[in-house]
């Protein structure tokens, strides 16, 4: 379960979270829905630790998340698949779905057939910079 719990965040001087609260339970999808601006990408940032809380908390599985840096709580299972893609467009295919490691041991460490099934694209693709990808195919490579 993941939990934020009476979340504030400012940038600056303007406020763009006032007590937020959500809970995403485990094997569900949860959605956030909002017009532009209303602070949807903001909570996610919050939730990764992109961005901080100036009050409130992210709890994930009973660990309070609040402090801790991105790639801890990326450790933790916490993943983000942002609008724009942000995939690293110098590295690989191959070396993008690789960054995902970060958090495994050693024989944990490849990737799983689950990806290419469903974009078999990728498969094909796996040599090739991920900027030189179309903007659909960066989309599932960021999924992936
Ligand atoms: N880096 C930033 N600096 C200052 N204000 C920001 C920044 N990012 C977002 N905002 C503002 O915070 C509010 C929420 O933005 P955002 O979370 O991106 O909304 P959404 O994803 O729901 O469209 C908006 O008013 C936006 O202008
Ligand atoms: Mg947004």
């Amino acid at each position: 379960m993941l939990t934020v719990e009476n979340a504030n965040l400012h940038y600056g001087a303007a406020q763009a979270l006032r007590g937020i609260s959500v809970k995403a339970e485990m094997g569900k999808i949860t959605c956030v829905l909002g017009r532009n601006g209303v602070g949807k990408s903001s909570l996610l940032r919050a939730i990764t630790g992109q961005h901080p809380l100036s009050a409130g908390t992210v709890t994930f599985n009973d660990t309070k998340l609040n402090g801790l840096p991105p790639f801890a709580r990326a450790k933790q299972g916490i993943g983000y698949v942002p609008q724009g893609r942000e995939i690293f467009p110098l590295l690989t295919v191959k070396e993008n779905l690789e960054t995902g490691f970060a958090p495994l041991g050693r024989r944990d460490r490849n990737i799983p057939d689950d990806i290419f099934s469903l974009f078999p694209v990728l498969k094909s693709m796996l040599s090739r910079r991920g900027g030189d990808l179309s903007g659909g195919q960066q989309q599932q490579l960021a999924i992936g």
